[in-house]
């Protein structure tokens, strides 16, 4: 579990999002300068590893690189052994940065393809040391990018109960939000705040009369996906991402946005629907077939929207 150099996450829509952005390349003039593919979430590295073994069997095409984007520490450092090779050969770049943030990366290169598989990776919720899990007991941090911002616990400390509540709604369309929220004020007026994962899933699931607390997935799940979302700004990083990166894309230019939230889904929609700028090879999302759902469960709730920029 804390081994850093392998991954246990399993890439979602492989080869779909390998051979879209392939795809891209491939369309490319012999002559054209040499550019980027962002993989603005490398997380475990499993879709950039497959896209550059396929711009492998292209020798014209390895003139161009890959970008692998993360802002999780961990995942860098793994990165790193992973693709050794890769990076000496220079078909791949690491950067350590929010996606937001990822055009400093680019500099001036020419972007041909963009990839974001939105959200955590199964190496962050396993860990016991980052607290996006209630599985086991770990501090409540949450940050996806542990050298910034407020992990968990000092937000706990300072958010108002109203601004609890909206987040739990907002981000985890938690119906007790409300009284969750009034649980945590009232913990913390007593100076007992859950120290841990555990507690709190257990402060927060005393909230749930008893038929509830043991039906369907477990009360806390999700308030959790609603705090990670908050601490890590996710939705607002989305919208950076559509409106400072996205029309940095060549003409011609690739992308691929997996995600798992309808509130993310719907941003990306909306952008996609700008016919002026988008051409759109599927009109719905692409989503994970029965095998593929049945091998990850995690891929159950995936939409994959792809665009070529006009
Ligand atoms: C679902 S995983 C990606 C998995 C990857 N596609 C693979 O095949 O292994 C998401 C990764 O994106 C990173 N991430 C999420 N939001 C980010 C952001 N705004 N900026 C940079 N990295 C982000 C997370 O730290 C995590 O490692």
């Amino acid at each position: 579990m804390k081994s850093l150099d392998i991954t246990r996450h399993i890439p979602i829509l492989l080869e779909s999002i390998t051979d879209f952005l392939l795809e891209g390349l491939l369309a490319l003039p012999e002559t054209a300068t040499p550019g980027v593919i962002i993989d603005c979430t490398l997380g475990g590295g499993g879709h950039s590893s497959n896209l550059i073994e396929k711009i492998k069997k292209h020798p014209q095409l390895m003139k161009h690189r890959v970008l692998g984007v993360d802002r999780d520490p961990d995942a860098i450092a793994r990165n790193q052994v992973r693709f050794k090779d890769s990076i000496e050969q220079g078909l791949l770049e690491m950067h350590h940065c929010s996606f937001s943030e990822s055009l400093n990366a680019v500099g001036e290169r020419p972007i041909y393809g963009l990839l974001a598989d939105l959200g955590i990776s199964s190496d962050q919720i396993d860990s016991d040391t980052r607290g996006f899990s209630f599985r086991f007991s770990a501090p409540l941090d949450m940050r996806m990018n542990t050298t910034r911002g407020i992990p968990l616990s000092e937000w706990l400390k300072q958010v108002s109960e109203s601004e609890l509540a909206d987040v739990l709604w907002k981000y985890g369309e938690e119906r007790l939000s409300r009284k969750i929220a009034r649980k945590l004020i009232d913990l913390r007026a007593k100076s007992q705040l859950p120290s841990d994962t555990l507690a709190l899933a257990e402060a927060i699931s005393s909230v749930f009369p008893p038929p509830m607390r043991y039906k369907g997935i477990h009360p806390a799940t999700r308030s959790f996906q609603a705090l990670r979302i908050e601490i890590n700004e996710e939705l607002k990083e989305l919208e950076t991402l559509i409106s400072k990166v996205f029309p940095a894309l060549a003409s011609g230019g690739h992308l691929a946005i997996l995600s798992f939230h309808s509130l993310e889904d719907r941003l990306v929609k909306e952008e996609f629907k700008k016919k002026e700028i988008y051409t759109l090879p599927h009109k719905k999302p692409i989503q994970a077939d029965d095998s593929e759902v049945e091998e990850n469960s995690r891929s159950r709730s995936a939409k994959l929207r792809l665009a070529v920029r006009k």
